[in-house]
């Protein structure tokens, strides 16, 4: 029975019944399982300003949203976020996380990542905001008792804007205010979190912020601080990683670091039904392909987490940077792999025949996820996946987006590269960046105006067909 007719059943024996009557020996039988073995971990993801918005402490994205008319590589020229939107109150975590476990519970999740918000937590530096804190004890606690393991994300591209106005990550000696945040968080939750991710994303912050300017400080082509600015990121993380585990709980919890594998190829000329056609777009491609790679530095970011050495050269803009940190080997417990595609870069096509465009500018590209497991496994540390997830406010995609990438993921697993979880980004509609609420990641729609929580169909194999033990 074809993949996609079976999903169908699924869903109509869902959507028709309310309950998945397709006995998972059916799905089974015809190869298609997503049943991860015991002990995996069934999540989903979000982030603080992304899901909460902003209430007391100013961040720089709060900044950024308030005051940024400026060009950038997107928009060219205009608002920070696509059409002047504010954040808000976004999902409002603030005041509907704890009932939103139920929901958590309702899609079988064993485990959920989220971010803490180091604007609400010091607003001012060095000045603690003892509610705040108690909120996220509190938080953690009812997870717990829903058997629900929280994973904390300490830096998730926001950060306090007084910590931006002293230079933010530009300046390496910024770091240890950082640090000293992390441990303050660190010593009131490792009790109730036994998953630490220090950083999300610092090519994505480096990139986005200094190259492309869709993220703050909102600086366009400024390569060499791009690359100062990754180079503190992840010594950041180094020293946030050994100064937590010399604390209490340190040694009883694992500590990890969050990776966009963001990478870009040419057009296959394969592909193409006329080879030179193909071959043209491919050698146009190529640039731009190189440039993308070049400026998100997966490949940087790898190396330095092997081997501590930071080679990040940019010849054709005069940028060489060459460091070198040997506590950056072995500083990390996991390995958070953020990945949703590989892009085809070039004239023409975005996408192959068979292949299909998400709602973001890259396609779904299933196969892509397994060959990221692959490679960073090489780094010979367990891989949870901490995001994988589809823009699709048609709600036509997200089925198959779901089941292809999970089974990808299985596959991997079972030929036995240690990947040992998978947090769907993301739980419920959101704020996505720059481009605001325009897109739609949730296996939760948003109401916004009644903040009302409404089950996708597409989020049915989540739900039903994703299974653990
Ligand atoms: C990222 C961030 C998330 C995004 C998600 C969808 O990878 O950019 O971690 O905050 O919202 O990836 O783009």
């Amino acid at each position: 029975m074809h993949l996609f007719l079976l999903v169908a059943l699924l869903f109509n024996s869902i959507v028709l019944f309310g309950q998945s009557n397709v006995p998972q020996a059916i799905l089974a039988e015809n190869g298609l399982s997503l049943n991860f073995p015991a002990g995996f971990h069934k999540g989903v993801a979000i982030s603080a300003f992304q899901n909460g918005g902003e209430r007391y402490g100013l961040s720089n994205w709060g900044f950024f949203e308030e005051t940024f008319i400026h060009a950038n590589a997107k928009t060219m020229f205009g608002p920070a976020i696509k059409g002047g939107q504010k954040v808000g109150v976004a999902a409002d975590f603030w005041n509907r996380a704890f009932d939103d476990i139920q929901l958590l519970k309702e899609l079988g999740c064993n485990a959920f990542r989220f971010s803490v918000e180091w604007a609400e937590i010091e607003p001012e530096q060095g000045v603690f905001n003892e509610e705040v804190l108690a909120f996220y004890e509190q938080f953690c606690k009812e997870l717990i008792r829903n058997d629900i393991i929280p994973m904390v994300t300490l830096h998730h591209f926001t950060h306090p804007q007084w910590f931006e106005d002293l230079g933010g990550w530009t300046n390496a000696e910024n770091n240890l205010l950082f640090v000293n945040f992390a441990i303050r968080v660190f010593d009131r939750l490792s009790e109730y979190v036994p998953f630490w991710c220090t950083i999300n994303e610092p090519t994505v912050v480096a990139a986005c912020g200094y190259v492309l300017g869709i993220h703050p400080p909102g600086k366009c082509l400024d390569f060499k601080t791009s690359g100062t600015v990754l180079y503190n990121l992840l010594n950041a993380h180094v020293q946030t990683y050994h100064a937590l585990k010399a604390r209490k709980n340190g040694a009883n919890v694992q500590i990890g670091i969050v990776h966009q594998m963001l990478q870009a190829e040419p057009f296959d000329p394969n592909y193409s039904s006329l080879y030179f056609v193909g071959k043209m777009r491919e050698l146009m491609g190529m640039p731009l392909a190189n440039f993308l790679n070049s400026s998100f530095a997966h490949d940087v970011t790898k190396e330095f987490l092997r081997s501590g050495s930071f080679e990040y050269h940019m010849p054709l803009v005069g940028v060489h940077i060459s460091e070198y940190n040997a506590n950056a080997v072995d500083s990390y417990d996991f390995v958070g792999l953020n990945f949703y595609s590989k892009v085809i870069f070039g004239p023409g096509p975005t996408c192959y025949n068979h292949q299909y465009m998400t709602d973001m500018d890259y396609p779904a590209r299933s196969e892509t996820i397994y060959d990221a497991i692959v490679e960073m496994s090489e780094l010979g540390k367990p891989i949870y996946v901490t995001e994988n997830g589809v823009a699709d406010k048609a709600d036509i995609r997200r089925a198959g987006f779901i089941v292809d990438y999970l089974a990808a993921v299985r596959r991997a697993v079972f030929d036995g590269y240690d990947v040992r979880g998978y947090y769907y980004w993301t739980f419920m509609d959101n704020f996505e960046w720059n481009d605001g609420y325009d897109m739609k990641f949730g296996l939760y729609y948003v109401d916004y105006k009644t903040q009302k929580r409404t089950l996708r169909n597409g989020a049915l194999p989540f739900k039903y067909l994703f299974t653990v033990g």
